[in-house]
């Protein structure tokens, strides 16, 4: 076995992880610490939509009617987030930006106040961490907001990481753990006697291994030589993201998520502990396009100026548009296909980041034993080929 830290391709890895996202990144960090041979193959390790995410671990604010499984899996990784950042900061003195700061999900009118009084009430039926405020009492906690919010939710179990820290501080991880990144497309998936054993790249070079992992967001189901069914499309929902700054003397303007519901429309904003404001997103289904519109940027600051009038004061620095991947059901594909030594870590949708722990760990330990641990079982990416079959 290479010494830790040696990126060489001289000995056929043990599993070939395509996608170097952030899950990409954490099921290989996680597999690797397992004693296995990893190699991560992208022609950009530590891109991917996590690079405009706000980065918000919100299982239960961003809870949706009829998905209590994810809600689950959604709870477990959150409560991993602690000592997963704390460990990849211990391994590489990096910081990912985690932070214990709770979220406000406030209202603007009385149309919105009764869609969070519903999510309350759904909070309640499944015993969440969820109390309703006055708007009085939700402007005691954030004071900048605006003097017409009608009320809204204190959940205070819902944090924050930086999905840009985090990528970096898993790639140090990874390169500590001896994880090989190949900085390239794969072109084919090589199938062989019924069994995926490598990818071939563009050049013609075949890169081989024991097991292979997609994790190639909303690109997974594209790879050629994919046999059909054994994947479904994974369809790209494009946000569009705005990244503000908060000069010194504003701080801290923000002291939690705050999420909105303004005149029926859905906003959120993440204030960061290095003065980063980030603002999202929108939700748009046009393919794979990732253009930054002046429709979506007036929007979202629209809706941000009627919840909180101050921030037209704040530097706009920067826009970005990023694409979430969706699965037909919009829950995550994660273990084994239908091919043999095909495993998926693909489709998590609206929540790439939060799930990025419970996801790296859940297939290392697939990966390191072939069982498919039991929190992983709902989300079996041959779920869709069951029902085609039935
Ligand atoms: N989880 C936030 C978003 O997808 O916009």
């Amino acid at each position: 076995m290479p010494a830790k830290g040696v990126s060489t391709l001289a000995r056929t890895p043990d599993v070939l992880v395509v996608g170097g996202g952030i899950i990409g990144l954490g099921v290989a960090w996680r597999t690797a610490q397992r004693g296995l041979a990893v190699t991560v193959l992208d022609p950009a390790p530590g891109g991917g939509a996590a690079q405009v995410a706000a980065g918000m671990l919100a299982p239960v604010t961003e809870l949706q009617y009829g998905e209590e499984p994810l809600l689950r899996l959604g709870m477990a990784s959150n409560e991993r987030y602690a000592a997963f950042a704390a460990e990849l900061t211990a391994a590489t003195g990096l910081d990912t930006g985690y932070r214990q700061t709770g979220t406000l999900a406030v209202a603007l009118d009385s149309d919105d106040r009764a869609e969070l009084r519903e999510l309350l009430a759904f909070h309640q039926r499944l015993g969440l961490e969820s109390h309703w405020l006055t708007g009085r009492e939700c402007r005691r906690l954030e004071p900048m907001l605006a003097p017409g919010v009608r009320g809204g939710l204190q959940v205070t179990g819902d944090h924050q990481v930086d999905g840009r820290r985090l990528s970096k501080a898993l790639l140090a991880a990874c390169a500590r753990e001896g994880v090989v990144l190949h900085r390239a497309e794969a072109a084919e998936l090589v199938v062989t006697d019924g069994r995926a054993t490598g990818v071939r790249l563009a050049d013609g070079t075949e890169l081989t291994a024991g097991q292979l992992v997609l994790a190639a967001g909303c690109r997974s189901h594209l790879l050629p030589g994919l046999p059909p069914g054994v994947l479904p499309a994974v369809r790209p929902v494009k946000g569009q993201v705005l990244r503000l700054r908060i000069p010194a003397p504003y701080a801290p303007f923000l002291s939690r998520n705050v999420r909105a519901v303004v005149r029926g429309q859905h906003i959120y904003l993440v204030p960061r502990a290095d003065g980063e404001l980030v603002i999202g997103a929108t939700s748009e289904e046009l393919g794979y396009d990732t253009t930054v519109t002046a429709g979506g940027v007036y929007e979202l600051l629209r809706d941000a100026h009627e919840l909180i009038p101050g921030i037209t004061e704040l530097p706009l620095v920067e826009t970005g548009a990023g694409l979430r991947p969706g699965s037909p059901d919009n829950a995550p594909l994660l273990g084994p296909t239908t091919l043999p030594g095909l495993t998926a870590a693909t489709g998590h949708y609206r929540n790439g980041v939060l799930l990025t722990p419970v996801t790296a760990d859940l297939i290392a330990d697939h990966l390191a034993t072939g069982a498919v641990p039991e929190l992983a079982a709902p989300f079996s990416p041959s779920r869709f080929t069951a029902e085609v079959t039935s």
